[in-house]
């Protein structure tokens, strides 16, 4: 079928690679999609006017209730709303008496809304507190940061973040909350710039240290093998998973799961743990038509500078039956993409 232009995408989130996702759903009429990442609902309105198809979409940010009104508002009977984490999606799914979907969409991370608004506290370029919390429960990256040991700081720093200084920042880190605990985004953002200096200048020196903690407080990477996992189970034959990155530690994740259910796993995850092979390579539960990533255009990536990071790569479920057995357990995830 030809994908139908969307018809409104006045949001305070740009949809990154909306059209490269559009055309990899396989939208019709008919067809049951989850959006597992609905955040100002830009993908699901995208796919509800593509065709007469029902969309179940799933956030943990309860602040998004009111794009969710307007899509029950205009799409009453095709638009379902599911608040929780897409590592649930099974359980939510089953909740609302769904077993089995014709496609699944995930556009990770955090939106604009999420960013831009200083009070969620993930940003180091407005002061805020230092919450980071994407569920509003849970740990806060202040009571992470205030409270965790140097060797814990180190340890997610320098894995989540990437951070070649983590040692330094988190030493820096425990001499400072000494004298007062953490409280703003500022606060850190300060502490390791003063810690590392500003380098080159091109990015906030603060950046990784800020992805390091916002991807521990919401066990980001934990998230997204759950979601795998149960899109493996969710789909139906013939069925699409699309999931669109903005960092390499995702984009690993969702790299090896393709090699491992397409039975391409010849690569291994890591230097110290094995990708689990396909049990059984000659009934793969997935094909790639292009295991390359897709990026998106050089037009995209002009008018939304988020969009130059973004990776999507997607796949089709066969009929076989999906793994039992974990792609990779949760309890490695930090150790074995690196
Ligand atoms: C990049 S935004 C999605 C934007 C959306 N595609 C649009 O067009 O408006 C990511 C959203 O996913 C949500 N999110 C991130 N991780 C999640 C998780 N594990 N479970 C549920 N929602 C999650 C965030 O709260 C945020 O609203």
């Amino acid at each position: 079928m030809t994908v139908r232009a969307p018809s409104s995408l006045h949001s305070p989130h740009a949809p990154v690679m909306l059209h490269e996702m559009l055309a990899s759903l396989n939208i019709r009429d008919g067809a049951r999609f989850v959006d597992g990442t609905f955040g100002a609902g830009g993908y699901t309105r995208a796919i509800l006017d593509a065709a007469e198809c029902h969309v179940y979409a799933i956030d943990r940010d309860g602040t998004v209730e009111k794009f969710a009104d307007a899509l029950r508002a205009s799409h009453p009977k095709r638009f379902t709303f599911l608040s929780g984490a897409f590592g649930d999606m099974e359980r939510l799914l089953a909740d609302a008496g769904v077993d089995s979907v014709d496609g699944i969409v995930l556009d990770i991370g955090v939106s604009s809304m999420q960013l831009d608004e200083a009070e969620r506290g993930f940003s180091f370029k407005r002061s805020g507190p230092l919450d980071m919390r994407m569920a509003q429960t849970g740990v806060t990256a202040a009571e992470f940061v205030n409270n965790a040991s140097e060797a814990d700081l180190t340890d997610i720093i320098s894995h989540y973040g990437e951070e070649r200084a983590a040692k330094r920042i988190a030493k820096a880190i425990v001499a400072a909350r000494a004298e007062a605990p953490f409280e703003t985004t500022h606060q850190l953002a300060a502490l390791v710039a003063k810690t590392i200096g500003r380098g080159n200048g091109k990015i906030d020196p603060a950046t990784r240290t800020f992805q390091a903690l916002r991807i521990y407080v919401n066990d980001e990477l934990g998230e997204l093998v759950r979601a795998l996992e149960a899109a493996e189970k969710l789909l139906a034959p013939n069925g699409r998973l699309v999931v669109v990155t903005f960092h390499s530690l995702e984009d690993r994740i969702v790299k090896r799961f393709f090699q491992s259910r397409t039975g391409n796993a010849e690569e291994t995850f890591s230097r110290h743990v094995p990708v689990t092979a396909n049990a059984n390579a000659e009934k793969p539960s997935f094909t790639q038509p292009t295991r390359k990533a897709l990026a998106a255009s050089e037009e995209e990536a002009a008018v939304n500078p988020r969009s130059r990071s973004a990776k999507l790569r997607w796949g089709i479920r066969t009929d076989a039956p999906a793994m039992t057995e974990p792609f990779i357990p949760a309890k490695e995830i930090r150790h074995a993409i690196f």
